[in-house]
């Protein structure tokens, strides 16, 4: 898989896109992420990438023309899916995680909070996300959301697949609560149906415990 990455903080990836499982599949060859400098894309001596609002009111806005010409200089973006990180945008979720992971290509542009000419979306971008519901000062933050949850699912980066399958969101449950040795710690115990060896109790076990969690800290999962 393809990812570009475009921002005015470029240096704000090296860290993160080099440590563990981003590191890993990249090391493997399962992932190429590049990161763009917007300013890059400028072309007066300010490098000036926002204006003031058309109708006036406070902050700025970013220029779309920058965002134009960066995402154009990247090799194959008419086939990428572009992604525009914004508050503004549809909640992210496991099952936008799953349609990325299908694409071969996603572009992942990372808006200022303030806002950017809504030229962007409409002209350029071919979805927008936001990763919930809470304001973030950029989507820097938030594209890094979205790498590691899409570059998870892609085959060969997660060592045993049999962990995605079970795992909160894709069985639509909260995950149930997992124990290791030892099986007393300062004073908790263990659960004893995990030390029964009964599969079958164990199995009934884990779905009432999801589901109880489930009712208790997202009642709105149980809609559907
Ligand atoms: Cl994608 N951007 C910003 N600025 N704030 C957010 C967000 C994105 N998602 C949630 N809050």
């Amino acid at each position: 898989m393809r990812i570009d990455i475009v921002t005015i903080f470029p240096e704000y990836f090296t860290g993160p896109l080099d440590a563990a499982l981003l590191g890993k599949a990249r090391a493997k060859g399962l992932l190429d992420i590049r990161v763009h400098d917007l300013r890059a894309h400028t072309s007066d001596r300010h490098r000036t990438v926002d204006d003031e609002p058309f109708g006036g009111g406070p902050g700025m806005v970013m220029k779309a023309q920058p965002w134009f010409e960066a995402v154009e200089a990247i090799e194959g973006f008419q086939g990428a899916r572009r992604v525009l990180l914004t508050p503004a945008g549809k909640r992210f979720d496991q099952r936008t995680a799953e349609q990325l992971a299908a694409a071969p290509h996603i572009v992942l542009m990372c808006g200022r909070y303030e806002g950017i000419d809504e030229r962007v979306a409409t002209g350029l971008a071919t979805d927008e996300i936001s990763i919930g519901d809470y304001v973030l000062a950029g989507g820097e933050s938030a594209s890094l959301v979205v790498v590691e949850a899409v570059t998870r699912l892609l085959a060969g980066v997660v060592g045993e697949p049999a962990s995605l399958l079970e795992e909160s969101f894709s069985t639509g449950l909260l995950d149930y609560p997992h124990f290791t040795r030892p099986a007393e710690l300062r004073g908790m115990n263990v659960p004893d149906v995990l030390l029964s060896g009964d599969h079958a109790a164990i199995e009934r076990w884990r779905r009432e415990q999801a589901i109880e969690r489930t009712k208790e800290r997202r009642p709105d999962l149980l809609d559907g």
